[in-house]
Order: C-alpha cells, then structure tokens, then sequence
C-alpha cells in the first residue's frame, strides 16, 4: 500500500514537472488529438491491410480471394484518407503528429498522393481476381511505392 502511494507520488510529481504547473495531468483531449488518434488507428489498419496482401502473396499460392479483399479495404482507406486530416489537426496543433504542415499547404498535392493509392490498390484487386501471380506481385510494389511517395513528403519520419 505504502510503496504504491509512494510510486503514485512520483508519478504525479513527473507530470507536473513535465506537463508545468496549471495544467491538469488528466487534460481532456483537444479535438486536434482526437483527429491523430483517429487517423493513426486508420493508418494501422491500412498497414494491417498491406501486409495482409504481402502475406498472402509470400505463402507461395497466390489466396486470390485474400488479396482482392485486402486490396479492396486500402481502395476504401485510401478514399476516406484526405477527410482524416482536418485543418488544425497538424503540426501546430501541439498533438503528437507526424502530418506535416505541407498536407494543408499543397492540398492538391495530398489529395493526389491518396488518388495515386486510390488507383494503385484498385488495379491490384483487379489484378487479384484475375490471379496472374507476376503481375499481382508487380501491381502490390506499386502500391508500397504511393505509400511511400505520401510519406516522404507529406509525413515526418524520426
Ligand atoms: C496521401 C498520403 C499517405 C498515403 C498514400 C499513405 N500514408 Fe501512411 N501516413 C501518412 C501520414 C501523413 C501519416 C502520419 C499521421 C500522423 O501521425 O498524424 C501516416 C502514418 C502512417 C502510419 C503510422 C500510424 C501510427 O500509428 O502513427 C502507418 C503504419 C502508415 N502510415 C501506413 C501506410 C501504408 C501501409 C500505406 C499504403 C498502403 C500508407 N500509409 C499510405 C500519409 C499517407
């Protein structure tokens, strides 16, 4: 009991010491965390979805059904992806971000980068479905290649 109290003590006193004094440890979350909480977990599934696809295609066999639906969920990601950035949900917000300030100030740019996925992951589900295993391995390279493009740009990697 002793010992807990004491941890929790310490625990409290860092936060202070991190966070200064005025601001409560438990503040509530600003809409601009809200938005990067959000879009993170979007952004795992899509990771999720990728591997699925790099998975499928590693297992020898090519499972045409696996990869088609893997394929068909970064499709849907990829449209729903530029309404995941909202204004003020960038760097300047103070949230812990990895968006750069450039996905608001060349948005056209952004919204290409998520049209280039868009088209990317819905030639590989057609792909998929027609099982020629060459040119679905080529088509899932050309879909790791518009995640990257994004991200070199548009997302800040430490
Ligand atoms: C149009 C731009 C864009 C495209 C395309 C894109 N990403 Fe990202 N991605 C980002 C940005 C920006 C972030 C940083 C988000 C943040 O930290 O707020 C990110 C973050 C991530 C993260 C880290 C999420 C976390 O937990 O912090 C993963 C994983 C990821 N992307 C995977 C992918 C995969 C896989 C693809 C392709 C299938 C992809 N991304 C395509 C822009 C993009």
């Amino acid at each position: 009991m002793k010992i807990r109290s004491a941890v929790l003590c310490a625990a409290l006193a860092l936060t202070s010491a991190v966070f200064g004094v005025g601001v409560p440890p438990a503040a509530a979350e600003s809409a601009a965390e809200r938005a990067v909480a959000a879009r993170q977990a979007g952004f795992k599934q899509m990771g999720g979805a990728f591997k699925a696809v790099n998975d499928a295609m590693r297992a020898g066999k090519l499972n045409r059904a696996e990869v088609a639906a893997a394929a068909t969920r970064l499709e849907t990601h990829a449209t729903q992806l530029p309404s995941w950035f909202p204004r003020g949900s960038g760097p300047e917000s103070g949230a812990k971000t990895e968006a750069r300030a450039e996905i608001w100030s060349d948005a056209a740019g952004f919204a290409e980068a998520a049209a280039n996925l868009r088209t990317q992951a819905g030639r590989l589900s057609a792909l998929a479905r027609e099982g020629e295993v060459a040119a679905v391995r080529k088509q899932a390279t050309l879909v790791g290649a518009a995640c990257k493009t994004c991200h070199t740009t548009y997302r800040a990697e430490d």
